[in-house]
């Protein structure tokens, strides 16, 4: 595994594991909870020590089948990262979030907390303060936000004692710089060089648009047969190719799960990297299909 500093004294991996939609997307599914166990202890095993989660996926069962997964394996070689919705940022409600998130995932703190989006309905003081105590009390050991412009980062920063380390956005080959549904808009021109100069790192989330990169496209398909990798696989190391950016693939299949840690530990050449840096994807089918 490839890493990147989080902060001076801690590495996150490149390739971490995105569970949307594992134990259900607005509503838990129990159905295959035995099976997806299954995949989260197969996917540790492989070597994915960074879980990304929310309170909000499966409506918390996904928390559930994550405190599952890591049962019996050493705490502290997992990284956990949950996010507190954008409708519970009120103070109490953050800690009340939080609290009830430890307990699905059977843990005694989350690596890293982030607000899952802004609320401009809510000030943003107050999920600060409720971040700054959750670190205090070694409940979290990180904090960081999520479709954060760069003007709702700086304007979160003042409220607090504890740096923001991680930005989480919807980056990859075919979103760029577009407005992403009105959460994130200027990732390229902005936020990325925004957060590399400010030491935060950038979680690339969709890093295969949920599989629209895996479409048929003429630079893709050359460079997926110059190289001997998938697609997948290139635009992945593309994104981690770049300063300061980690990812999240979502995948519950094994074969997948091997194929997305293969973007790593090889290298794009440069020429290659600045053609696709210059590529332009159909963008509207990236919104479209949102
Ligand atoms: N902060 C936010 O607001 C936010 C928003 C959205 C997502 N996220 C996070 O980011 C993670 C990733 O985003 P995502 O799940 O929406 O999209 P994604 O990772 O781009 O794509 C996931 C989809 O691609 C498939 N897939 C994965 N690897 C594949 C491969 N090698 N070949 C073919 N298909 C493959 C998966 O199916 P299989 O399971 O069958 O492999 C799944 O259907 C989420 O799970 C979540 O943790 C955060």
């Amino acid at each position: 595994m490839e890493y990147k500093s989080l902060t001076k004294d801690f590495k996150i991996p490149v390739i971490g594991l995105g569970t949307w939609g594992i134990g259900g997307y607005l509503e838990p599914d129990y159905t295959k909870d035995k099976e997806l166990i299954k995949i989260i202890k197969e996917a540790i095993a492989l070597g994915y020590s960074h879980i990304d989660t929310a309170e909000l996926y499966g409506a918390g069962h996904t928390e559930e089948l994550i405190g599952e997964g890591i049962k019996g394996i050493d705490r502290s070689e997992i990284i956990i990262t949950s996010k507190v919705f954008q409708k519970n940022l009120h103070y109490q409600d953050v800690i009340n979030s939080c609290t009830r998130s430890l307990e699905r995932l059977r843990t005694d703190y989350i690596d890293i907390y982030l607000i899952h989006a802004p609320n401009p309905e809510i000030p943003i003081d107050e999920p600060m303060r409720a971040l700054d105590y959750l670190v205090e009390q070694g409940f979290v050991r990180f904090i960081g936000v999520s479709n954060f412009s760069v003007q709702q980062i700086i304007d979160a920063q003042k409220f607090l004692k504890n740096k923001l380390v991680i930005n989480q956005i919807p980056y990859n080959l075919c979103t760029r710089d577009i407005d992403y549904k009105s959460y994130c808009s200027k990732m390229e021109s902005e936020i990325i060089p925004y957060c590399q100069k400010n030491d935060l790192i950038i979680t690339a989330y969709r890093p295969i648009e949920r599989g629209i990169l895996l479409d048929p496209h003429p630079v893709l398909n050359k460079l997926s047969e110059k190289y001997g990798k998938t697609k997948g696989q290139i635009a992945i190391s593309w994104l981690v190719s770049k300063k300061n950016i980690i990812t999240i693939p979502k995948s519950t299949n094994i074969k997948h799960l091997k194929e997305n840690l293969g973007a790593i530990d090889w290298d794009l050449d440069e020429e290659d990297k600045i053609t696709l840096d210059s590529i332009r994807f159909d963008n509207k089918k990236c919104i479209k299909s949102n």
